[in-house]
């Protein structure tokens, strides 16, 4: 993809999950949409700017501070795409047939309830931002992070397999500001753990 693609906003069916309501997804997928749009916009500016070669001509940042803001759009973009495709109105309890993922999380933390207490109370954590859980390609183990904002704390190379958004606006609809728990609960239940395997 260079700069000057498009990149377009990705159509979600996820009516009906527990505890997160339509309302909030219809609000969350204006946000996310907003984040498309910045991401193409900046692409485009910096790609102009580019044209003749020449940045930040007389100690003017554009290009600079256009740079700098593309880490927040892209990984706002791509975060709540992975966000969105890892829940499912359909989710089962447990894990059914993902056996390699089941094996990660107890290699990398002893047993599943341990790597549920780390995510979640990562999730908690004050401030917005993301719990992810990472997987390492080089040995296969998982580990869980908090990203502040979109783009402080990603783990280069990483993959991220399970992804949340603990910004207020991802549950506030349906749960009061002290009551991220009990978002962090429902999301849960919404886990699409085939996709997480994939993702592997
Ligand atoms: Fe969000």
């Amino acid at each position: 993809m260079t700069r000057t693609q498009q990149y377009t906003a990705k159509e979600f069916n996820l009516s009906g999950l527990k505890g997160i309501s339509d309302k909030t997804l219809e609000m969350h997928f204006k946000l996310y949409e907003g984040y498309v749009k910045a991401t193409n916009t900046l692409n485009k500016l910096i790609a102009n700017i580019l044209k003749d070669g020449k940045v930040d001509q007389e100690e003017v940042p554009a290009y600079s501070e256009l740079t700098r803001r593309l880490g927040f759009e892209y990984n706002g973009m791509i975060l709540h795409e992975l966000y969105f495709e890892n829940m499912t109105s359909q989710a089962s309890t447990g894990f059914k047939g993902q056996d390699s993922l089941e094996k990660a999380i107890i290699e990398s933390f002893g047993s599943f309830d341990n790597w549920k207490t780390d995510f979640s109370s990562i999730g908690k954590m004050r401030g917005v931002g993301w719990a992810i859980c990472y997987q390492n390609p080089h040995n296969g183990r998982l580990s869980n992070h908090w990203v502040s904002l979109h783009e402080f704390g990603n783990v280069a190379g990483f993959r991220p397999l399970l992804v949340m958004d603990v910004w207020e606006h991802a549950y506030l609809l349906d749960f009061q500001p002290s009551q991220r728990g009990e978002y962090i609960e429902s999301f849960l239940l919404n886990v699409n753990w085939d996709v997480v395997a994939k993702r592997q």
